[in-house]
């Protein structure tokens, strides 16, 4: 048995001035290097649920238990986001932990090639791809053993979106990092996770476990989305 590093219980989360919760009794759990999903239509509260579990929800009231037995780190949608665009990739990389040479190593475990030129660029000189693949590397200077990844691939081509799928499974395996990856994309999940929870409206809908290499969900809205994709 695999210890979970996260648990997450009956948490709800209602924003002051708004009269439906963004997230409503929703209970999950990350098994200690698992590859686990969070997936749900826009809207239906997995951003919400990834940034309670930092504590990093201003303006709500929160109820419920989140157990978070690991050091966290996050990457995000927009790589752009993660970076300041005036600051060269390197000094960023380091700007915590002061280790050029740890640095180096990270880009090069992301399947950077020329890291030492991409660690001496500013963020729009690299590509999109390879912007992503720095804030993986930035996520795990920190050597995290929980990596909540939100939507990490919705802004890159499809090409690009399953190489940086590819290195999440391979960090997964390699580092024994659990992964919360969080996707709208239900097809996408299921190739890579082993536990998947369909969220909808705010709710858990369904938590699914890979049997035999493959997903069967059992209810309606999940069986829509893994067609929809
Ligand atoms: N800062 C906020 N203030 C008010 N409502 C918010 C805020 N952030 C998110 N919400 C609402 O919470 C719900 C869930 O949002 P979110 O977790 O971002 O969804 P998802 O990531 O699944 O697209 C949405 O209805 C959204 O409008
Ligand atoms: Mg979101």
């Amino acid at each position: 048995m695999t210890m979970n590093i996260l648990e997450i219980e009956n948490l709800t989360v209602r924003f002051k001035d708004s009269c439906a919760s963004a997230v409503e009794d929703v209970s999950l759990a990350v098994p200690g290097g698992s590859f686990t999903s969070m997936v749900g239509e826009t809207g239906s509260g997995k951003t919400v649920t990834a940034l309670s579990i930092g504590g990093l929800v201003n303006g709500a009231v929160t109820q419920g238990k989140i157990n978070l037995r690991a050091k966290a780190a996050y990457v995000f949608q927009d790589p752009y986001s993660s970076f300041n665009p005036l600051m060269r990739l390197g000094r960023q990389l380091t700007e915590v932990n002061k280790d050029k040479e740890k640095a180096i190593l990270l880009l090069s475990k992301v399947k950077i090639q020329d890291a030492e030129r991409v660690y001496n660029s500013y963020p729009h000189e690299v590509s999109g791809g390879q912007r992503q693949r720095v804030a993986i590397a930035m996520a795990l200077m920190s050597q995290p053993q929980l990596l909540v990844a939100d939507e990490p691939t919705t802004a890159l081509d499809v090409m690009t979106q399953s190489e940086i799928m590819v290195l999440l499974v391979s960090l997964q395996k390699e580092m024994a990092l659990g992964i919360l990856f969080i996707t709208h994309d239900l097809p996408l999940a299921g190739k890579y996770s082993d536990v998947i929870y369909v969220m909808q409206k705010g709710r858990v809908v369904e938590r699914a476990e890979r049997e035999e290499g493959k997903f069967t969900f059992h209810s309606d809205y999940a069986k829509k989305l893994f067609e929809i994709g």
